[in-house]
């Protein structure tokens, strides 16, 4: 056995250790994708392998924290119903043994190749003197990697205005039988940038150039770039560290975001428009994309928050994904929907048409802490309506999805939502006579989809078993033309 499959051994022991206990604790996510144990953030490497979907994940085995990276392993045959599988990558070698981290796979002759960053701190610092690099691993089976002796197969940062240390997260994809990559980058002077390098065997990378920079309020630091094509335009896809907040946009630590625009393969260059977020909650970063076998893009992301209080780590684990989304274009905007075979976890099905709420009223069956949700309201007089959800009169818990019609914005209330971080996020929000909804709540999560993927909210929220009561409001009359709430199954195995 050589030493990475030793690390990995270790790690796996680790992790059963734990994975009664956390399977069965009140605030583990259902049918969410979340580690049998401690530490989760990134997904990584999201693709489709031999009829599966593969989805990693940074992984820190030994600790609810974020610590050395490894990457955990799921897989599943339709999106829904995840399978755990062994731990994929452990730091092993010189180039990565202070941890692998975030990259993605691609498909070769038959193979899946999985790119990474290999992290190295050199003196105890995190910030500077860190030495990053990409490095592969390749398997057969989808199950086991090996780490090639290519590697590092980037081992330095191209010359120009780019920082030494922050050099990673590699996104590759194949075009016109050329492979690329671009990865997260910085200048000297600290400005967000992705770099694109291209290759022919995946093993000899040449640096194209900068593939984009950021200007004005775009970050110090792009991590997690993401680029794909979509009805004929390039969509970067990022995570830019340091945005600071303007109106009601930016107020979690970090945002993820995207730009689109047209790649120029030869120079390298991007030429793009304006940034949008992708999701208005509190809990989204380092969304990664991957295309189907039906050609869909479909995109996943890490549903919490960088130095967030997270109340799980005393019971052992931490870190979820959002349920895949659809990605579409309209108008130039992305549009993102929960993936339709999410469902396959309905059942015990409960159903309202026509209902006048004035005030503020529950319906009977409308509840749950496991459910998705689906209201077709029209506004009529109402100019503030909403509903307040996970809710126990008796603690005064609640969270709360307000509109106001005036301003067009929609807000989402965590400050009576349990234990965890409180707050508020505010979006605008297109006000139509008929607005749409799609909720889905998990044991410690909610994400809602606004007038059909215009916009999205998603949130860690941390409530007692007790809160699971629904009501709805609105200052004046409003009517809900058609209401289905389903309880959703258990899908992770
Ligand atoms: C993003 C990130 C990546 C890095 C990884 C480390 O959340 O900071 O840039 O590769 O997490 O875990």
């Amino acid at each position: 056995m050589n030493n990475h499959q030793e690390q990995i051994e270790k790690a796996n022991k680790e992790v059963a250790k734990l994975k009664e206990s956390v399977s069965k604790h009140e605030w583990n996510l259902q049918y969410h994708v979340m580690p049998q144990a401690n530490w989760m953030n990134d997904p990584n490497g999201f693709s489709f392998f031999k009829g599966e979907y593969h989805l990693f994940y940074q992984h820190h085995p030994f600790g609810p924290k974020w610590g050395p990276m490894h990457w955990g392993h799921v897989k599943s045959k339709d999106l829904v119903n995840w399978e755990h599988l062994p731990i994929a990558l452990a730091p092993s070698e010189e180039y990565d043994k202070d941890g692998c981290f975030s990259g993605s796979a691609i498909e070769k002759d038959g193979k899946l190749y999985l790119m990474y960053t290999g992290n190295v701190w050199i003196d105890g610092k995190l910030d500077e003197d860190l030495k990053q690099v990409q490095a592969l691993a390749v398997s057969e089976d989808g199950i086991h990697f090996e780490k090639l002796k290519e590697n590092p197969v980037i081992a330095e940062t191209p010359e120009g205005d780019i920082n030494t240390f922050h050099f990673r997260d590699p996104k590759v994809w194949k075009h016109e039988n050329t492979y690329y990559v671009v990865l997260g980058s910085k200048t000297k002077k600290n400005t967000g940038q992705a770099l694109l390098y291209r290759s022919d065997d995946l093993i000899d990378w040449e640096y194209v150039s900068i593939m984009a920079k950021g200007e004005g309020n775009f970050g110090f630091m792009w991590e997690c770039p993401d680029l794909f094509e979509l009805d004929g335009k390039e969509v970067l896809v990022l995570s830019p560290q340091g945005v600071k907040p303007e109106g009601n946009d930016y107020h979690n630590l970090h945002q993820a975001g995207y730009v689109i625009g047209q790649l120029e393969y030869q120079t390298g260059e991007l030429q793009y428009g304006s940034y949008y977020t992708l999701d208005h909650g509190f809990d989204f970063y380092a969304p990664q994309t991957m295309m189907d076998e039906k050609g869909r893009r479909i995109l996943i992301a890490w549903m919490d928050m960088w130095e967030s209080e997270m109340p799980t780590q005393q019971f052992g684990y931490s870190g979820a994904m959002t349920i895949p989304r659809l990605v579409t274009m309209r108008d130039d905007r992305l549009y993102t929907l929960p993936v339709p075979e999410l469902e396959a976890l309905r059942e015990k099905e409960v159903q309202y048409t026509d209902v006048v709420i004035e005030g503020e009223e529950s319906l009977e069956g409308v509840h749950g802490d496991c459910i998705e949700l689906k209201v077709t309201m029209n506004v009529k007089d109402a100019t503030i309506f909403g509903l307040k959800l996970r809710v126990d009169e008796a603690t005064e818990q609640e969270t709360v999805l307000s509109f106001d019609k005036g301003e067009g914005i929609v807000t989402l209330d965590r400050n009576k939502s349990g234990k965890g971080p409180d707050g508020v996020r505010k979006t605008e929000v297109t006000m139509l006579e008929i607005v749409h909804l799609q909720i889905f709540i998990d044991k410690s999560s909610i994400e809602v989809f606004i007038n059909e993927g215009e916009k999205v909210m998603s949130s860690r929220i941390f409530p007692t078993n007790e809160a699971t009561g629904i009501t709805f409001f609105a200052d004046q009359q409003m009517n809900i033309e058609n209401l289905n709430k389903w309880h959703l199954k258990q899908a992770i195995k």
